[in-house]
């Protein structure tokens, strides 16, 4: 079975479990106050051109946003996110359940924009509504699309005028660093947003996501909140760990390499399905190809590869999605092409 599925199926790089085995006989202060979680914030901030950024560190990429937002929000507020966002629709009503309301924006085509969230602003009138008070998009989208520097300005002006904070979902933000193009960088981040996280469970960590927070506000005892969600992990340092060994090096680091590998395997992938006849579903862009295919091909090539059927497209065809990761081999991507 070659797997298309996901890019968290696999363990983490062997630089990163190389880097636990050596601290692993170190002891440490707990809960993230440690060397090695106090060395990789300070980097961290230094990659952001923030010296005052608050950084902490997760395990996944649910508690971040939804600790993030609930940190952030009155009882009374709630955050707008794309429909197709990921607190939206694929974390089981997390935000919710932390009493905020989620506004779904529909959008063309996964990105939000600025009209998009002026509707939604447009239905509050006074205290008998929620008010909308942060704006959440993932970066890249859900669909893999990436933002560009004037998209996500004129994302956060629009934030400015209508009062709101702008957060960033990174969970792989690498592939959007790393696309051919692209003209963000994590110094950009730092002045664009009031939060973003860099997410290294889908980019060559066994677990972990780094929160960079530019706003004090938000930071006002939040470790309270993570702690009283469940969330903050004793033995801290592993997180700090994995994400030194990932992004040391800025640029030049694993973690850029290994985007840039998921990139450059999805571009090979979406040229070489298209080459066959396919269809894409939406232009492509980062590790996430979705194609067009007949149903019963589908069935076919589940028998030997694992993927997600994302979407319903018409009578005779779905759409599914091929998801490449920090380790797939050009063989794979040779394998899944000759069987479509
Ligand atoms: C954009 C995005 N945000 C957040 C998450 C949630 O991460 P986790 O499953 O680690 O909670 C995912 C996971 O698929 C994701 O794709």
């Amino acid at each position: 079975m070659i797997y298309f599925r996901s890019d968290y199926s696999l363990g983490a790089h062997p630089k990163v479990m190389d880097a636990l085995v050596a601290t692993n006989m170190e002891h440490t202060d707990g809960y993230a106050e440690d060397r090695f979680s106090y060395e990789t914030a300070d980097m961290i901030r230094e990659m952001v051109g923030r010296p005052d950024a608050h950084v902490h560190f997760f395990v996944g990429g649910t508690p971040t946003n939804t600790i993030t937002i609930a940190a952030a929000l009155r009882p009374y507020e709630g955050v707008i996110s794309p429909a197709t966002g990921h607190i939206y629709v694929h974390e089981t009503g997390s935000v919710e359940a932390h009493g905020h309301r989620v506004f779904a924006a529909p959008t063309e085509d996964g990105k939000l924009r600025p009209a998009d969230i002026e509707k939604i602003m447009l239905h509050h009138e006074d205290e008998h509504c929620v008010i909308p008070k942060m704006v959440y998009i993932t970066h890249p989208t859900e669909n893999g699309g990436v933002y560009t520097k004037a998209e996500l300005e004129a994302l956060k002006e629009c934030c400015k005028k209508n009062d709101l904070y702008f957060y960033i979902d990174g969970a792989r933000l690498g592939t959007a660093l790393t696309w051919p193009g692209n003209d963000v960088t994590l110094k950009d981040l730092g002045q664009l947003c009031d939060a973003f996280y860099i997410g290294g469970t889908k980019i060559g960590a066994l677990f972990g996501e780094a929160l960079v927070l530019m706003n004090d506000h938000i930071n006002d005892h939040f470790r309270y909140m993570v702690k009283r969600a469940c969330a903050l992990l004793a033995k801290g340092r592993l997180i700090a760990v994995q994400l030194k060994a990932l992004l040391e090096g800025g640029e030049d680091s694993l973690y850029y390499q290994l985007s840039r590998h998921e990139n450059e395997m999805a571009i090979k992938l979406a040229k070489g399905v298209v080459e066959k006849g396919y269809k894409l579903w939406l232009p492509h862009q980062t590790n996430q190809v979705f194609v067009i295919v007949p149903k019963k091909k589908i069935k076919e090539l589940e028998e030997n590869f694992f993927f997600y059927t994302w979407a319903p497209y018409d009578e005779e065809n779905d759409v599914i999605r091929l998801i490449t990761n920090w380790n797939s081999k050009e063989e794979e991507i040779d394998a899944i092409l000759e069987a479509l």
